[in-house]
């Protein structure tokens, strides 16, 4: 495996930065896009479910080669079959794909996932996932990475699977503090990313509602970890890791006005535009991302509602207009946290509701 090096910023001291990765949405335009308003430390590709059939797509591969952005990219492996992980890993350095590492999800909440024992559903059985990260780690050359959440429907087997995660040399630990069970709107239990921060000797990233440059302070001095790793809010806010980056430097952060964030719509738009993709599918499409973006733009919500109802390019840019520009909104700063109250839409904070 061609290995890409680590960024200066890993090296200098300043906590990591991390994209999460996101089925449908961490893939080739998302990251280009990220790259122009400020890419994390680190890229993690959406997961590449690996099964006996499975061969690398190209959009994964492009994701991987094309990005752009200068950042170290990790290619995220969803699977359970020892034999299809092997030929996975081999196929990534037979192809010398130039990933940063390899890292394996084990935090899918999706029941369609977690009832084949992959994702989420491996951490029910310590005894399959020592035997996965075996298998992975004998496999991997380089980096090897995990991406896990707290546990299945409960912690019994939290101290257990961070001993296998040791035992097995794991190079860095994504932990989402929530269980499979409570997939993505419950609290999240900093206390168990302090717990595994203490005691892992690799570095480990806190995931999971971090969606603002002080809530990413907050985290780091809660819970002593390495680094942050930001999904959604990263898709309401593209700013976001720029901003940490700036906070850590000590600099002024960065903050976007609604006219900003008007040019952000239209640079997500156009990073979306696909041959394959017809206009209403393409409108339909932009609204998961706008669902998100929609958390920081009005109290009411009313940004929100109007976006939910276009059909068109033309009826998006009437409503960007209303809400982001006219009677003096564009000056207006975006706020920091998305604003209380507002949801994403129901089922759309998780992959399988989004169907991104
Ligand atoms: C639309 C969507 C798709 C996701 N796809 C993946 C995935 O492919 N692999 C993975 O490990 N986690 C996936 N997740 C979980 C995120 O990586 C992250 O753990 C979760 O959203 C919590 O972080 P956040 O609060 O910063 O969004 C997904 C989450 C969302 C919202």
């Amino acid at each position: 495996m061609p290995l890409t090096p680590l960024p200066d910023a890993l090296i200098s001291g300043q906590p990591w930065t991390a994209l999460a990765p996101m089925q449908d949405v961490t893939n080739l335009p998302f990251m280009q896009l990220l790259g122009k308003y400020g890419a994390p430390d680190l890229l993690f590709t959406e997961f590449f479910r690996v099964h006996g059939h499975s061969a690398l797509d190209q959009p994964m591969i492009d994701s991987i080669c094309q990005h752009g952005t200068g950042r170290p990219v990790f290619i995220q492996l969803i699977g359970e079959s020892l034999p299809d992980l092997e030929r996975t890993v081999a196929e990534i350095d037979a192809r010398k794909l130039p990933v940063a590492g390899i890292d394996l999800n084990m935090g899918c909440p999706a029941p369609k996932v977690y009832k084949k024992n992959v994702g989420g559903g491996l951490l029910r059985e310590p005894a399959k996932i020592d035997q996965v990260l075996g298998c992975l780690r004998n496999a991997i050359d380089g980096r090897f990475t995990v991406k896990m959440r707290i546990g299945f429907d409960g912690d019994e087997h939290f101290d257990a699977i961070l001993d296998l995660v040791e035992k097995h040399d794991v190079d860095l630990l994504s932990l989402h503090a929530r269980t499979v069970k409570e997939a993505y709107r419950s609290e999240v239990h900093y206390e168990y990313i302090k717990r595994a921060a203490e005691r892992l000797p690799c570095p480990v990233l806190a995931n999971g509602n971090i969606t603002s440059v002080a809530k990413g302070q907050w985290t780091l001095d809660e819970t002593h970890c390495a680094g942050l790793m930001i999904g959604r809010s990263c898709i309401r806010n593209p700013w976001i890791f720029r901003q940490l980056r700036e906070h850590f430097a000590g600099q002024p952060v960065f903050r976007p006005t609604l006219a900003d964030v008007r040019d952000y719509i239209d640079d997500l738009f156009e990073a979306t535009t696909h041959g394959k993709r017809d206009a209403l599918s393409h409108i339909n499409y932009m609204k998961k991302f706008l669902n998100f973006v929609g958390l920081g733009v009005d109290t009411d919500g009313q940004f929100l509602h109007d976006m939910r109802r276009t059909k068109s390019k033309a009826d998006l840019d009437a409503v960007c207009q209303r809400h982001l520009i006219e009677h003096g909104r564009a000056q207006q700063l975006f706020p920091e946290e998305p604003i209380k109250g507002l949801i994403a839409r129901p089922n759309c904070e998780t992959p399988q509701g989004c169907q991104l």
